[in-house]
């Protein structure tokens, strides 16, 4: 018998017109501060945002955004709560500091659960924070979420890069769509990966310099929008937007 949760999970999506899942091939690339600053940029021009942690082995959009009380309620299901002007949801709520290893069925099991349950409403944009790579929870959400689509994230290094191709390549062969690449932590002028990005047949949506800055932000949003990276970020969202 298909699982229940599935077409519940439909109807909750079909209220999110857009599902982005920030995602990389490798890990360290910078998901989760793009992902939490994407989130924060698209809520600031006004637009209803939610941010979902699914990176359940190293869930890092709360310390990035500092959220340290807030909680979801639960009414017929979970309510996230209002963060910085987005709503956020996070396996943290549930496995608090502890660490929480999953094995794949646990993972998917979790993953169907916290869709299934977590009420976000009507959403402009729904960003999700990744694992890297295409484990379990990349497969389970291009499965269950049908209107995603991936904003993928590399460094400048080759070794980033050779993921990005076989994450590309992945999605291509299960048809996602694919909104760019974005390059962050860049310290060179070399325009290495934009052509590599465009050779793949995706678009080059934005580069990131390293910012020295970022570090002391962490945890505090309003430092986090004064950052360069912020700045970028603001000026993807406007791409996104008028795409
Ligand atoms: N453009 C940047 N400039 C400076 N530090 C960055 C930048 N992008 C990411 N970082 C830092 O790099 C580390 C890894 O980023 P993170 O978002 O956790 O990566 P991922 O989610 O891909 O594992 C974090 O300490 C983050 O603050
Ligand atoms: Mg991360």
């Amino acid at each position: 018998m298909a699982d229940p949760r599935i077409s519940i999970i439909n109807e909750r999506m079909k209220e999110i017109d857009s599902v982005i899942a920030v995602s990389s091939g490798k890990g360290g690339v910078g998901k989760s501060l793009i992902a939490s600053t994407l989130a924060l940029s698209l809520a600031k021009k006004g637009c209803a945002v939610g941010l979902f942690d699914l990176d359940f082995t190293s869930p890092s959009t709360h310390a990035i955004l500092g959220i340290v009380d807030e909680r979801p309620k639960e009414n017929k299901g979970i309510v996230p709560p209002m963060v910085h002007g987005l709503k956020y949801m996070s396996i943290t709520y549930y496995s608090h500091d502890l660490a929480t290893p999953l094995r794949g069925a646990d993972v998917s099991n979790a993953l169907v659960e916290l869709l299934s349950t977590t009420i976000w409403g009507k959403l402009n944009y729904l960003i999700l924070d990744m694992p890297p790579g295409m484990g379990d929870a990349t497969l389970d959400a291009v499965r269950f979420v049908n209107n995603i689509e991936f904003l993928i994230v590399t460094t400048s290094s080759k070794l980033a890069f050779e993921t990005v191709k076989k994450l590309a390549t992945l999605l291509r062969e299960l048809r996602v769509p694919v909104l760019g690449v974005v390059e962050n932590m860049k310290m060179n002028d070399s325009n290495a990966i934009q052509q590599e990005t465009q050779k793949l047949g995706l678009k080059f949506l934005e580069e990131i310099p390293y910012d020295s800055e970022v570090e002391a932000a962490i945890g505090h949003s309003d430092k986090l929008l004064q950052t360069v990276v912020a700045d970028r970020m603001n000026h993807l969202c406007s791409k996104i937007l008028s795409i």
